[in-house]
């Protein structure tokens, strides 16, 4: 088994998402930690409701020690995958050079379209809809140290129609994600990537 530690800063529908697949057998993993810098986030309250063990690791907490603290959690839980969902805080160096190519993320656009620094939530999906493009979709990739930047792993398109706005699109692009971070990580699990 795969051992899974989840980062989330907000509603957690990705972690969501994954948790019910490994519930299900979907996913040969097991979710043993999520991760958040924000205590009054879905994805701790989803955890909580859930007793899937959580840690809120953040600068109030750990203020000169924050890079060091997520090594020690991370060992301490034999991580073997670690995945980004909706987590709002760059990952440091130590812990991309330790878990290299054991790092995913979700993005909410085609990357390297809208990718980069100040490219999150609505931000991606307004900029989409000013463009006119006729698609966007997520994409799921390695972590590197440049933001959006590492290797893709999957990929998959959503149609805009002229009536999509920001939220109309936000809310296609999520099922999209839901759907291939899960392949993703299935895939990952199952030592086929
Ligand atoms: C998603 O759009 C993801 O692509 C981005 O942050 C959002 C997280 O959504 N990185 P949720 O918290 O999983 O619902």
């Amino acid at each position: 088994m795969i051992n899974i530690v989840v980062f989330a800063s907000g509603n957690g529908s990705n972690f969501k998402e994954i948790y019910i697949r490994t519930l299900k057998k979907e996913i040969k993993g097991i979710i043993v930690l999520l991760i958040s810098n924000n205590p009054k986030s879905g994805a701790v309250k989803f955890a909580k409701e859930n007793n899937i063990k959580f840690e809120v690791i953040n600068l109030c907490r750990f203020k000169n020690s924050l890079d060091k603290q997520y090594e020690i959690v991370l060992k301490k839980h034999k991580t073997d995958l670690i995945l980004l969902a909706g987590f709002m805080k760059k990952i440091p160096k130590n812990i991309i050079q330790i878990y290299k190519n054991k790092i995913m993320n979700i993005h909410p656009s085609l990357l390297p379209k809208y990718g980069g620094k100040g490219f999150y939530g609505s931000n991606v999906h307004n900029a989409v809809i000013d463009s006119g493009d006729s698609y966007s979709g997520a994409t799921v990739h390695y972590v590197n140290e440049e933001y959006d930047k590492g290797s893709v792993i999957k990929q998959e398109k959503v149609k805009i129609e002229p009536s999509d706005n920001s939220k109309t699109l936000a809310e296609k692009v999520l099922i999209i994600e839901h759907k291939i971070y899960s392949e993703a990580i299935k895939i990952f699990c199952e030592k086929r990537i």
